[in-house]
């Protein structure tokens, strides 16, 4: 084996992680949450420091993310809501569905009527924004979310764009343009939007949102 074969420890476990599937196995409460979990510790850790008024995510699925954001933000700021969007409902579980805490929408994440609600939402819960994008994975649709957040997210907010680390940063080779180069692109298009939390990004080792945890400015 040549030096530049070796691979760090951290990359090794990740590779492990993402290629045997046990992101799939992750549940929160009983319900499918798809995710590194120590990425869900960060986003406790980020959303305990921020206290928001409002979590926002694109893509549900079976809303195990959903209902671990609603449990950390009641915690850190009763009141704290979850708008969640997928465009399909197919497996969304329904105690997610009725949680009073949960707002799940059906619909495409740059759907206008997302951005409006949002707005409204806002409105009525004064306070700082977690959002965190996991919906279709392109670096197309992913440009779109993030110019489509623009002017919704404000100084302070915290934005996590996930699955940068597929087409070979460094899983997934060869799958296509995605979130990492939606990010890349996005920063040069705006470069004082966001600062990299690179801290926080960096603190377990490995993440699934490379160059993904943003804060806004
Ligand atoms: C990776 S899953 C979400 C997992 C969830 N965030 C979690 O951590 O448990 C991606 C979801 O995005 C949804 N999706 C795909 N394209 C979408 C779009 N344009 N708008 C909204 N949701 C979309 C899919 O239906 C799928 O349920």
């Amino acid at each position: 084996m040549q030096e530049s074969d070796r691979i760090s420890a951290p990359e090794g476990y990740h590779r492990w992680y993402y290629d045997q599937r046990i992101w799939e196995r992750v549940h929160w409460m009983g319900v499918p949450c798809l995710k590194s979990v120590s990425d869900m510790w960060n986003y406790q850790e980020v959303i305990s420091r921020l206290r928001p008024s409002l979590i926002v995510e694109f893509g549900t699925r079976y809303g195990g993310a959903a209902l671990y954001f609603a449990t950390i933000g009641a915690l850190v700021r009763p009141g704290c809501r979850v708008f969640t969007v997928d465009s399909d409902h197919t497996d969304l579980r329904p105690d997610v569905r009725r949680h009073p805490a949960i707002e799940t929408r059906l619909g495409r994440s740059t759907d206008p009527g997302v951005l409006e609600r949002l707005r409204a939402l806002r409105r009525n819960h004064p306070g700082p924004v977690f959002a965190i994008l996991d919906s279709d994975h392109s670096k197309r649709n992913v440009l779109a979310e993030m110019r489509a957040l623009r002017d919704f997210l404000v100084a302070g907010d915290y934005l996590v764009v996930e699955d940068g680390n597929i087409n070979g940063h460094p899983v997934l080779p060869g799958w296509g343009e995605g979130p990492w180069e939606a990010i890349q692109e996005y920063f040069a298009e705006y470069p004082g939007d966001y600062a990299r939390d690179e801290e926080t990004e960096q603190r377990f080792g490995f993440t699934f949102a490379p160059h993904g945890f943003l804060r806004r400015l």
